[in-house]
């Protein structure tokens, strides 16, 4: 029998869990899974095609013509939405902020859940999100939940477009950053919230290097035979 392994990560926006989660996978060599990435390309699927998400024909019929996967193209994580990258695509400001308000609906996310455990099905398998530890894989094998200061989230946000020469502002980015805490974690349906049993680590004074490492010892102290 194949044993497989599932690595959760959750936790609210830019608290260094997709960089975490790629180095890991890397270093583990396990599938990377960006499911942040996912509800962004639904996000811009609507928005290119003008679908009102409350209309729920239109919605349902939009989700059933989305087909989304990941490639690595020299090192680097693509995603396609029928079969075209839109990696740069789904991290412009107003996706961003749609993103979030996609992930409300019910119906994207049980499509997404759906996605989620196909892509990842008989992986060893690391993925980053909200509600991965909580609904999409409740018996993941190690959950971590990430977490920083709004301010300490905020400014990494920041270096990160700036370094991408992308022209931003740091109280709007924060002002940004918390209203999606605010509405990830409020909405009905599987809400941004740490699982009863992650391990909660707070970043705010971290490297990246740290927290991997902190993650990498956790995983390592069960499955030593695995580095
Ligand atoms: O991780 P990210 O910032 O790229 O995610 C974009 C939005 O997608 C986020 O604001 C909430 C939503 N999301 C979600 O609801 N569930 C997930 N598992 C991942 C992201």
């Amino acid at each position: 029998m194949s044993v497989t392994m599932i690595i959760a990560i959750d936790g609210p926006a830019a608290s260094g869990k997709s960089t975490t989660a790629k180095i890991i996978a890397d270093r583990l060599d396990l599938l990377y899974l960006d499911t942040g990435a996912m509800y962004r390309a639904v996000a811009l699927y609507l928005s290119a095609k003008g679908i009102d998400s409350a209309d729920e024909n239109a919605l349902r019929s939009a989700l059933e013509d989305i087909d989304i996967y990941f490639q690595q193209i020299d090192g680097s994580y693509h995603i396609f939405l029928n079969a075209v990258d839109v990696s740069s695509d789904i991290r412009v400001p107003h996706i961003t902020k749609m993103s979030s308000e996609v992930a409300c609906i019910r119906e994207v996310r049980e499509r997404m859940v759906e996605m989620q455990r196909e892509i990842a099905g008989g992986h060893d398998v690391i993925l980053d999100g909200r509600d991965i530890g909580t609904v999409v894989f409740p018996n993941a094998d190690y959950k971590f939940y990430l977490t920083a200061s709004l301010d300490s989230r905020a400014l990494r946000r920041f270096k990160e477009q700036h370094e991408k020469g992308i022209d931003c502002d740091l109280s709007e980015i924060r002002v940004q950053l918390a209203w999606r805490d605010e509405n990830d974690s409020q909405r009905a349906f599987a809400p941004l919230k740490k699982a009863d049993d992650a391990i909660e680590i707070d970043t705010t004074h971290l490297s990246i290097d740290q927290q991997v490492e902190g993650i990498l010892q956790v995983i390592t102290a069960t499955t030593g035979e695995r580095q």
